[in-house]
């Protein structure tokens, strides 16, 4: 028995125009300060038939006490709507205020995909402005642990919203690099999602919708900015993925993704891109993942005489989207040797217990994550 979550999903063109529908009478918008800036909070809040409040200080890699500060101000104003705009930071800390306000005896760190809170007092609206993360329709949670220098991912059944409002003209001005490095997010929860040991019919489909989205327009959407089509199907393939790997689960890339972003604070999406193809290699030496990467390709149209080959043929076309996108290869693009040997460590320590790591067919030891990240950085293939 398992079940399929997803919030109801209104897309396209001129989609944010619906808010002007939603029966509130306070609303609670969690968002950052470029969406201020960009006059985003004002459009939703000229749409909303109701009240709003505005908490705009959610910082990339949102932390507990960020979350508090939130929770702190809903209890003040008592909203029944909670809005979360933004990319994968500002909805992660609006799925995290609705919980707290709804179970106020609830400590943040016991948040858990087991514990059960009833939904009474609030409907929670997610609106992405960036195309990868997919939050918008997953029950996952990703906060930041500073003290601890580590994330801290979670899941509850009460993060998934009632309604993501998938808007491709919120997602025009992404600059090229947030393009890419959320594209690439995308793009792993797509493989991670097909390949872990929770996938099933449905999230199959999705996952593989996704990737061939994903290969086809995230470098148009890249290279050209007014490309309209590119853009706005990247944006419907970010939440496809979410859906994918959200009703499936994350696996490597996001487990070693989560660490190197909490201790080089490199982007999300750069950082599990990066991990993404070392993964695949040092996971398709398990059988079934070979099989399952194999059929995999065939849906994105490889199709070699074994399934090595053709496993070997889809990290090339990772690397190859990569180059397309700037993305690079290799860690040591990005962190010094000096910087990189110090916190190796560390990396392996978040990695081994990030929870992504728990629904993988092949399981790295400390000794084989170790390496994993020291190939990753050298840009080596994995031969263990
Ligand atoms: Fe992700």
């Amino acid at each position: 028995m398992a079940y399929f979550v997803s919030p109801q999903i209104i897309f396209g063109e001129e989609a944010l125009e619906e808010l002007s529908k939603i029966e509130g009478k306070h609303a609670l918008i969690v968002t950052d300060k470029f969406m201020v800036k960009f006059g985003y909070v004002k459009r939703v809040q000229e749409l909303l038939q109701m009240e709003s409040t505005v908490f705009d200080e959610v910082e990339p890699d949102p932390s507990y006490e960020t979350v508090m500060k939130g929770v702190e101000i809903i209890s003040k104003i008592q909203s029944d709507i909670i809005i979360g705009l933004g990319g994968g930071s500002p909805m992660d800390v609006a799925k995290t205020i609705r919980i707290l306000y709804e179970k106020p005896d609830l400590a943040i760190e016991d948040i858990a995909p087991m514990v059960e809170v009833e939904i009474k007092k609030t409907k929670l609206i997610l609106i992405p402005t960036t195309s990868g993360t997919g939050a918008e329709v997953t029950t996952a949670i990703v906060l930041t642990r500073k003290d601890e220098e580590r994330k801290a991912p979670t899941a509850n059944f009460a993060a998934m919203a009632d309604i993501a409002i998938i808007d491709p003209s919120l997602a025009k001005n992404m600059p090229p690099a947030l393009t890419a490095n959320t594209g690439m997010d995308a793009l792993c929860h797509s493989i991670d999602g097909y390949i872990s040991t929770l996938k099933n019919d449905f999230s199959d489909g999705l996952c593989i919708k996704a990737a061939e989205m994903i290969f086809e327009y995230l470098p148009r959407a890249y290279q050209n900015r007014e490309d309209k089509e590119a853009r706005e199907k990247m944006h419907i393939a970010a939440s496809i993925a979410g859906l994918g790997f959200g009703n499936s689960q994350a696996g490597l890339s996001h487990g070693m993704g989560h660490s190197l972003g909490a201790v080089f604070h490199l982007p999300h999406g750069k950082a599990c891109g990066i991990s993404l193809p070392y993964s695949l290699q040092y996971l398709d030496r398990e059988p079934e993942v070979m099989t399952l990467l194999a059929k995999f390709a065939y849906h994105l149209g490889i199709q070699k005489e074994t399934e090595e080959e053709s496993v070997k043929e889809l990290v090339e076309k990772i690397f190859d989207l990569m180059t397309a996108i700037d993305i690079p290869h290799f860690l040591k693009a990005e962190i010094s040797p000096e910087d990189f040997k110090s916190k190796l460590e560390k990396l392996v320590e978040n990695a081994i217990f990030d929870g992504t790591i728990v629904f993988l067919r092949r399981t790295p030891d400390t000794e084989e994550l170790k390496k994993l990240f020291e190939y990753a950085y050298e840009g080596k293939e994995i031969d263990f």
